[in-house]
């Protein structure tokens, strides 16, 4: 297999990615925050010499409130990092891997959102993504561009780890009820990536991925208090309340529902896309095992 360049392999997603990679017989490069994705010469420099058949953006502004009082910074990264990664893709011939989010989309929709569903971010870390994936395209790239919803893994800022930190200090959790979504495991996405990689197929273009099945915030809270006491990481049961997101004051908007359609990466990618009842159990049994963070 050609090798890889694994840029933010430092952030949730690209630890994750770092960890397959890892146990791979893959040549693979990887950079952090030092080879800043938005600075061309920066781009340029990196890949001098390395001879990536593949680029992973796995960098990206995702502070999706303080994104809302410093766009630049999440436009520099999220459009130009992106647009910078797909030049330096179709000058040397590689394939961009980049990722996007349920967020490009306005959460208004009563079905799973496809792939050409219209487009209409309600925040501005949802517009700096899509962007992001209008230059990928202009610069004419080998890409494929993944768009996640509600990202977890044994490491890094989500959901999931977030609550099993609040549910270990012991005081009742608020949790929003109103918002619907399918969570994404980052260990079978990495899974999944590491098969795209080794073995085409060359269906390039936009995908969704997530697991399969929708949930609220607040019930997948309690299924994260279950599975967390049944592995022992947690004792007593921590109460757990429903609150309406008008309750939860936040800067940025989000969708009210954002369940992605996973049909097309099924079918053309062969990708696995398993329930998230399912990758939440797989997922404390790896965060057991491997210690937690
Ligand atoms: N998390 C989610 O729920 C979710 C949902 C949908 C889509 N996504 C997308 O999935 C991708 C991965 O997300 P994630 O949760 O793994 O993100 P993350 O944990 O925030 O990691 C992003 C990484 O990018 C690095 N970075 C920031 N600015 C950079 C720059 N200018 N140049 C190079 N590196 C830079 C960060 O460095 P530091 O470590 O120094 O901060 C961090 O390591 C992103 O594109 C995100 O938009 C995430």
């Amino acid at each position: 297999m050609r090798s890889v360049w694994l840029a933010g392999s430092r952030g949730l997603l690209g630890r994750q990615l770092a960890l397959a990679l890892g146990q791979s017989r893959i040549d693979w490069h990887a950079s952090g925050r030092e080879v800043d994705i938005a600075d061309w010469d920066r781009v340029k420099a990196f890949a001098a010499g390395k001879k990536a058949g593949w680029i992973v953006n796995c960098a990206g502004y995702t502070a999706v409130d303080s994104a809302e009082t410093e766009s630049d910074e999440a436009f520099r990264v999220n459009a130009l990092g992106a647009e910078n990664l797909a030049r330096i893709a179709a000058d040397t011939g590689a394939v961009l891997i980049h990722f996007s989010t349920d967020y490009v989309f306005d959460g208004a929709g009563q079905r799973p959102y496809r792939e050409d569903d219209p487009l209409r971010p309600l925040n501005v870390y949802g517009q700096s993504k899509l962007e992001g994936e209008r230059r990928i395209a202009a610069r004419g790239a080998t890409h494929f561009i993944f768009r996640l919803s509600g990202l977890y893994g044994l490491s890094g800022g989500s959901f999931v780890l977030t609550m099993l930190r609040l549910l270990r200090r012991g005081k009742e959790i608020r949790v929003v009820n109103d918002q619907i979504v399918s969570p994404t495991y980052a260990g079978l996405l990495a899974e999944n990536l590491m098969n795209l990689m080794r073995n085409g197929p060359d269906a390039y273009g936009t995908y969704h991925y997530s697991d399969a099945g929708r949930v609220s915030w607040f019930d997948l809270a309690v299924a994260i208090g279950e599975a967390a006491r049944d592995c022992g990481l947690t004792g007593h049961e921590v109460p757990i309340r429903p609150v309406p997101t008008g309750d939860y004051p936040a800067r940025a908007q989000r969708p009210a529902y954002s369940v992605l359609d996973k049909e097309k990466v099924k079918t053309r990618l062969n990708f696995t896309v398993r329930d998230w009842k399912e990758n939440l159990r797989d997922f404390f049994a790896a965060y057991r095992r491997t210690g937690g963070e």
